[in-house]
């Protein structure tokens, strides 16, 4: 939720253009206001509005903005209303000071409440406009801006980064405090920004930076202090290679189709991404673990519930997922330093999986992580992680890494079993074959076959304000994560849930023509044919995908069945999820609706 970007630069006095073009990689943090301040002729100048980052961008002729240093946000609402007067960034009393964050500041009503009294001028409803008016009081009593945000940031509650300018100098501060931030040093310029993609237009020569440190960004040099002594910290840059193009279109409408098609190549380089000692050590992990708790949020909560099945059926280990946000009242009072938790994050930055991480780790737990965006908070916090190497997720449905992380677990899960002697080495060097070699093209085939038939379906699923999306065993988390697509960019009440189960109760809403989509593994069919009966005699129209399979088609049309190519108990899974993703995708489009950036979703979710 929320992006921001900082730039001070001595070779431009146009900084409105690179604070445009680095910026805008931010949208998918946050499309409901945008806001531009620069320092130009030592004024600030401040530009924002309510809407979409190339609206504001237009009407405010944000390009166009002078200066040679300057903070950009975009906003994702929690406290204030989308509206000019609570985007971000804002001015002090004086208007000498300007600041953005992202975060939140849970805090921030009694200081609204206190600094009122005192006499300043809060002019939102908007947590961020604190993190400036509490820099500002300290600064009008020392006119020590560092000691000033030091000071600051100890009055503030909750999870947040921000970045302050004075207009008299040419320095940009930032502070991080939970929420993600990552700085660059480039020719003649230094930035900060809540992620690495928007800074990779500046430099490749990136700074990682730690909760509770403060970075002070000069055009020639960069320093990083610790909040709590002040004491300098050296930590050298490291040089990113991170594919840039991975971040723009290519050719396609929309960033989830393309991430879509990116599977294929996203389920190879997962695989190069993962290393040895680190996978041994993580599945050693697992098999020591009295209790192993998969802690997720939304897709990657799915991929985890497909990969309980997997630590099951392999390597007969019980792996319990639980959803980021419920931990700690489920599970927290009972944690034993002989469990392990396995945090799976697609952005690393998520709020529900990171408070479920402090807990535990007060209870000595080990965190392990699956995680896709290096360097971010979670992977800071894990005693070990493995990455996605998916390279950058701009849509905000997950898609790749919803794929990579469940193609994961089907590996991590083999190596268990090989390790427990449940699976002999005949097993597991095929199935390890099937993952590493047979899935990208297995992709690109279930793509290629599933693609007109899941866009003919748009316009008949477009007359439903709701239906099911149902699973079974190892499609469970499949079925889930296909009507979870479906919701957030459809708007539509897709409803996922165990097919079995769809008997005690909502069998009830079935009526003539009514859509129930089936995700049905290979294994399953007959088995499945129960759940399919119910409906269809009810008048149910059903919409399937899994291996085609005669029985299936006694109650499946032609152009209902998304068929996915052979494969076997394990892979079909992992496959059945792109047609549901195709699905939604087309029927977003049909709608009308922009898949990339649903309304009122952030894709990375700072907040509680
Ligand atoms: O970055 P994370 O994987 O921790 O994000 C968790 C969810 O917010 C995320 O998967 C969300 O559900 C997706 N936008 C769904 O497509």
């Amino acid at each position: 939720m929320c992006g921001i970007f900082a730039i001070t630069s001595n070779r431009r006095n146009d900084i409105g253009e690179t604070l445009v073009e680095c910026a805008e990689k931010l949208t998918y943090r946050g499309y409901d206001t945008v806001g531009v301040a620069t320092v130009f002729k030592d004024q600030i100048h401040l530009r924002k509005d309510k809407g979409k980052f190339d609206e504001v961008a237009e009407k405010h002729r944000l390009r166009e903005m002078r200066g040679s240093k300057g903070i950009a946000q975009l906003r994702w609402a929690t406290f204030g209303a989308p509206s000019k007067l609570n985007a971000q960034p804002h001015l002090d009393c004086d208007e000498i000071l300007c600041a953005a964050h992202n975060g939140n500041i849970l805090n921030f009503l009694p200081l609204r409440e206190q600094y009122t009294e005192e006499g300043h001028t809060v002019r939102s409803m908007n947590d961020g406009e604190i993190c400036v008016h509490v820099v500002e009081r300290y600064f009008n009593q020392s006119g020590d801006l560092v000691e000033a945000i030091r000071k600051g940031c100890r009055d503030l509650k909750g999870d947040y980064a921000f970045a302050v300018m004075h207009k008299d100098d040419d320095k940009i501060y930032a502070v991080k405090m939970g929420s993600s931030l990552f700085a660059g040093i480039g020719d003649g310029e230094t930035c900060v920004s809540s992620d690495l993609p928007s800074i990779l237009p500046v430099t490749r020569e990136i700074v990682n930076v730690h909760d509770g440190e403060m970075i002070i960004l000069s055009p020639q040099k960069l320093e990083i202090l610790r909040l709590s002594d002040g004491a300098t910290i050296e930590r050298n840059p490291y040089t990113s290679d991170a594919d840039i193009r991975v971040a723009q279109k290519g050719g396609y409408p929309h960033f989830m189709l393309k991430e879509i098609h990116e599977q294929v190549s996203a389920t190879r380089t997962l695989f190069s991404a993962i290393r040895e000692p680190y996978i041994s050590q993580f599945v050693d992990t697992l098999i020591e673990a009295e209790r192993v708790f998969f802690v997720a949020c939304g897709s990657s909560y799915h991929a985890t519930i497909v990969g309980s099945y997997y630590f099951n059926d392999l390597a007969n280990i019980a792996a319990i997922p639980v959803i980021g946000g419920q931990f700690n009242s489920q599970y927290g009072e009972s944690l034993s330093e002989n469990d392990v938790v396995v945090c799976v994050s697609q952005s690393g930055e998520t709020k529900d999986v990171m408070d479920a991480v402090h807990h535990s780790q007060k209870h000595n737990v080990k965190i392990l992580s699956v995680v896709n965006v290096l360097g971010s908070t979670l992977t800071h916090l894990s005693d070990l992680y493995l990455p996605l190497g998916s390279g950058f997720e701009i849509s905000v449905p997950a898609t790749k890494t919803y794929t990579s992380q469940v193609t994961l677990f089907s590996f991590l899960a083999t190596q268990a079993g090989h390790k427990k002697s449940i699976l002999d080495k005949k097993t597991v060097d095929s199935m390890l074959k099937d993952l590493k070699t047979r899935l990208p093209p297995l992709i690109d085939e279930t793509i290629s076959t599933t693609t007109l038939k899941a866009r003919a379906l748009a316009p008949y699923l477009s007359n439903f304000s709701h239906f099911y999306v149902l699973g079974h065993g190892l499609t469970h988390g499949v079925a889930l994560e296909g009507a979870l697509k479906i919701k957030e960019v459809c708007y539509i009440v897709a409803d996922g849930m165990y097919s079995s189960e769809f008997k005690h109760g909502p069998l009830s809403i079935v009526d003539e023509g009514y859509p129930i989509v089936f995700s049905i593994a290979p294994n399953d069919a007959e088995h499945i044919v129960n759940h399919l009966a119910e409906v269809e005699c009810r008048g149910a129209r059903i919409i399937a995908t899994g291996e085609d399979h005669q029985l299936l088609r006694r109650y499946v049309n032609e152009e209902d069945f998304l068929v996915v190519p052979n494969s076997n108990k394990y892979v079909s899974p992992i496959l059945q999820a792109i047609p549901l993703q195709l699905m939604a995708y087309h029927l977003a489009t049909y709608k009308n609706i922009d898949p990339d950036y649903p309304r009122n979703i952030s894709k990375t979710l700072t907040v509680r």
